[in-house]
């Protein structure tokens, strides 16, 4: 194993009824709170109330920043510090998805920064020297893990970057997790959470070091399980066991355990962000269409860890194949249970226009960690292999 510093910050409340039981007095240092949250699913389902009511009944002023959108943008945090420091809040609350809780941590750094959050802390890793506005965070739609580390992913539309950073400072100071709050989440972005915590798990597996090591048995375990209860929670989505083991899942895959001693590859979510930033296409949805075929073209230079994948993750037997077929066939595994959660599976589908092809190519991270360091041209000509052929 690498060495490593292992810490998480937040304090994790899990299971049905926990907002209920608890959110009063995790918040009763704060006298406004900011409520961050998206566009409006949470008032139609009643969380909204819940949260809100509970607030008020402890005699906190809430003051209400809405309309988070999937992606967020800068511009988005720049407006919620504006408000936050208006109003002059001393808690956030972001009550959502991936999109909320890392706007309302970018937020909380922006409220207490006098400077540019974004070339600051975005643009380039910063220093964080300062107190951030105190976050938590009510989860309602599994599968970023956002909810246990400091990462926030930020889009800045005007130069065309969507990019995130983790910084244990920003770790919300706790998370609320409620199976049942996600039970409304619609079943096209319940399976992208859910492909999306596999990839995570996925970004780190296929990384080294190889050698024996904790994180990669931990891994296996949870591939298999994330594998398992989405099959389940698609087949009937009030399936309380399957939801409680997906939110959970999406937690440990990046609550930075699974990452320890790795060194990630994340290969595919830096292009799978810069698709984001150009087309504001689905996250777990834009990350499916690549992952197969990203794998394809790398899979030789990590072929005794797809092997693994192929006999410990898919359970598929020897029967006769040669390491390579057996690999490629733990490819072909997941590329099967991605057509059969009707996931997309072209760039076509996601609103990708051929002509952005190259730009948005070039305009990709590349990664240091991966088993085989890809060129721009290589991304390019992934894109052009799964823009309208199917995985
Ligand atoms: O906006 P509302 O109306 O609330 O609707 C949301 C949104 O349309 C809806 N939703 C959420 N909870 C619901 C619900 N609908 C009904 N009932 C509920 N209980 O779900 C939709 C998607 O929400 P969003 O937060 O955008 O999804 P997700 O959690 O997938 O977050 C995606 C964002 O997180 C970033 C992604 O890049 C993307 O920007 N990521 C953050 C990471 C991190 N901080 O660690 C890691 C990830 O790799 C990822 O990059
Ligand atoms: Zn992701």
């Amino acid at each position: 194993m690498n060495n490593f510093i292992f810490e998480n910050a937040t304090k994790v409340y899990f299971g049905q009824g926990c907002v209920q039981e608890y959110l009063t007095c995790l918040v009763q240092d704060a006298s406004t709170v900011l409520l961050a949250y998206g566009g409006g699913s949470i008032r139609r389902n009643g969380i909204y109330d819940q949260v809100a009511g509970l607030l008020r009944q402890a005699g906190k002023t809430v003051v209400d920043f809405a309309g988070i959108p999937s992606n967020p943008t800068y511009d988005q945090v720049l407006a919620g510090a504006k408000l936050a420091r208006e109003t002059g809040a001393d808690w956030i609350l972001g009550v959502g998805g991936g999109s909320v809780m890392d706007c309302a941590k970018a937020i909380a750094l922006a409220a207490r920064y006098p400077g540019d959050v974004w070339e600051d802390f975005w643009a380039r890793p910063g220093v964080i020297d300062f107190d951030s506005l105190p976050l938590g965070v009510i989860v309602t739609v599994a599968g970023t893990g956002s909810e246990c580390n400091g990462g926030a992913v930020i889009t800045h539309p005007g130069k065309k970057i969507k990019t995130g950073r983790d910084y244990p400072q920003l770790n919300p100071r706790f998370a609320l997790m409620d199976p049942t709050y996600t039970y409304s989440v619609p079943q096209a972005q319940m399976i992208s959470g859910g492909f999306d915590t596999l990839s995570h798990l996925m970004e780190i597996y296929f990384s080294r070091p190889d050698e024996d090591n904790v994180s990669d048995d931990l891994n296996e375990a949870l591939m298999v399980s994330v594998i398992r209860n989405l099959r389940a929670a698609v087949a009937n989505p009030q399936d309380y066991t399957a939801r409680s083991n997906l939110m959970w899942a999406a937690t440990m895959a990046e609550n930075r355990v699974v990452k320890l001693g790795k060194q990630g590859d994340f290969q595919c979510h830096n292009m799978e962000h810069q698709l984001g930033a150009y087309t504001d296409c689905n996250h777990g949805q834009g990350l499916a269409v690549l992952h197969p075929v990203y794998y394809r073209h790398i899979y030789q230079d990590g072929l005794p860890k797809f092997l693994r994948f192929a006999q410990k993750v898919w359970g598929l037997p020897r029967d006769g194949r040669s390491d390579e077929a057996l690999a490629l066939a733990g490819i072909e595994a997941l590329a099967g249970f991605i057509r059969d959660l009707g996931l997309p599976t072209t760039l076509r589908q996601l609103g990708v226009e051929r002509e952005q092809l190259k730009e948005i190519a070039d305009s990709c991270g590349i990664s240091p960690g991966s088993y085989r360091r890809m060129t721009h041209q290589e991304i390019l000509e992934l894109f052009q292999e799964c823009y309208e052929s199917p995985l």
